[in-house]
């Protein structure tokens, strides 16, 4: 018999989540009182001591040798491709599965974007697809490690040397990931990092490329410092600054931000350890439950995975019948919510190619792909059937909040065939 407590809430049964769970961003006194130091400092941009102090430390987190912090995480994309030799009319091979932001940097530069598949399951790059995607005019690949998995960056840098491909790695997703130790954005030519509100290590908005090489480091600083380039790069990278040579803009960040990037990155290592814990829990309890709902196996490769999200699959064939939005809509009545993946990105609907402010390369395009016709299967898979993920801040939770999601899977679980029934009654006429 079913009660109020071993009923699923969308049948009137009790909410399994009642919890208080994290918010984000995590607002400490140690933030607030940073920013207002540096308001009352009266040094708020123009690569000020918070700023220069931020590139150090991020640098050393990540091992490289170079960070430049930047407006946003999408023209981090672009100075990073463009310092990296990506010129208009060279093709930059981009997941179909990402952020949109992701091929407008390259399409905002004048580069042709070619889609390529990715794994359905970890929604990461597909090697394979990456290596049939190239031409000739391929000059750039841009792996993004979506959500909580790495993309498989042994196999990639290996097609990307054997074909004198750069790699520039969008890392919005996954500060402080690790591949055999080694941070993404620091595995290929240069990494792209987004510090928008909603990631892991915030300023609200910001961004930063990491790179190693000073000729990278220096276009990278002229591109976001309209065009001033420090003259010697290797011994001074922030200094006695001279015309660079390069068309630029300005891309900078404030002082406040740097600041609060600072406290930031001082609690990220202990909170990715936090979401690294949380989710080893909940990939056993879900593996031993045996329902619809998994977590995607983590790579050994990974030595540390950070997550904006953590990649979960939805199994529609041991679902009862339940589709993947009837699934979430129980899980949503227990207070349990789960986010889709990104929409494909050859079809999302923002992103309007012919309207009369687009690239004009993209309003005449004669590309290689027809994005209208394009069907990239692992893509449309995990974004239409099977992908969805468990946002980092449900990571931080206390293990009894944990618990509680626990059970309200749990409980969805054991109700597949009355929630069914449920929608079937829902859905006949009246
Ligand atoms: C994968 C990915 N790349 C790039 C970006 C762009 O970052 P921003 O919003 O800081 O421009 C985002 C932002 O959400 C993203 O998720």
């Amino acid at each position: 018999m079913m009660n109020e407590h071993s009923k699923p809430a969308l049948l009137g049964g009790l909410a399994a989540q009642t919890l208080p769970r994290p918010v984000w961003p995590l607002v400490t006194e140690a933030d607030v009182e940073a920013v207002a130091s540096v308001v009352r400092s009266g040094t708020w941009s123009w690569l000020g001591p918070q700023e220069r102090a931020f590139c150090e430390e991020y640098a050393r987190f990540l091992g490289t040798r170079y960070c430049l912090c930047l407006a946003n995480g999408t023209v981090t994309l672009q100075c990073a491709l463009q310092a990296v030799g990506v010129e208009p009319g060279h093709e930059v091979i981009v997941p179909g599965l990402t952020w949109v932001a992701t091929a407008q940097a390259a399409m905002d530069i004048g580069a042709e974007v070619v889609f390529a598949d990715v794994n359905a399951a970890t929604l990461c790059l597909d090697p394979a697809s990456f290596a049939a995607a190239i031409t000739p005019r391929t000059k750039a690949v841009i792996p993004v490690h979506l959500y909580g998995c790495m993309c498989d960056m042994d196999a990639i840098t290996e097609i990307a040397r054997q074909h004198g491909i750069k790699v520039v790695e969008d890392v919005a997703h996954q500060h402080g990931s690790r591949w055999r130790g080694t941070a993404a954005g620091a595995l290929g030519d240069a990494g792209s990092f987004s510090f928008q509100q909603s990631k892991v290590l915030t300023s609200g908005e910001g961004g930063a490329v990491s790179c190693n090489d000073p000729e990278v480091y220096r276009t990278i600083f002229a591109l976001k410092q309209v065009g001033w380039a420090p003259a010697d790069a290797e011994h001074a990278p922030y200094d006695q600054l001279v015309p660079g040579g390069r068309y630029g803009h300005n891309y900078r960040i404030t002082e406040m931000q740097a600041a609060l990037l600072r406290c930031g990155l001082r609690r990220l290592a202990a909170q990715t350890a936090q979401r690294e814990a949380t989710a080893r829990v909940l990939a056993e309890a879900l593996a031993g439950m045996g329902g619809p709902l998994q977590a995607v196996p983590r790579d050994p490769r990974v030595t540390t995975q950070a997550y904006y999200g953590m990649t979960l699959r939805f199994d529609p064939t041991g679902a009862d019948g339940l589709s993947r939005g009837q699934y979430c809509q129980a899980l949503q009545a227990e207070g349990i919510g789960l986010a889709t993946p990104y929409a494909p990105v050859y079809r999302h609907p923002l992103l309007n190619l012919a309207d009369r402010t687009s690239p004009v390369p993209y309003r005449q395009r004669q590309g290689q792909q027809d994005y209208a016709t394009l069907r990239l299967p692992g893509v449309e898979q995990a974004a239409e059937q099977t992908g969805l993920v468990l946002m980092h801040q449900a990571l931080l939770a206390s293990p009894a909040c944990t618990e509680q999601l626990l059970q309200g899977v749990r409980r969805t679980n054991d109700h597949l065939a009355a929630l069914r029934q449920h929608f079937a009654a829902q859905a006949k006429p009246a």
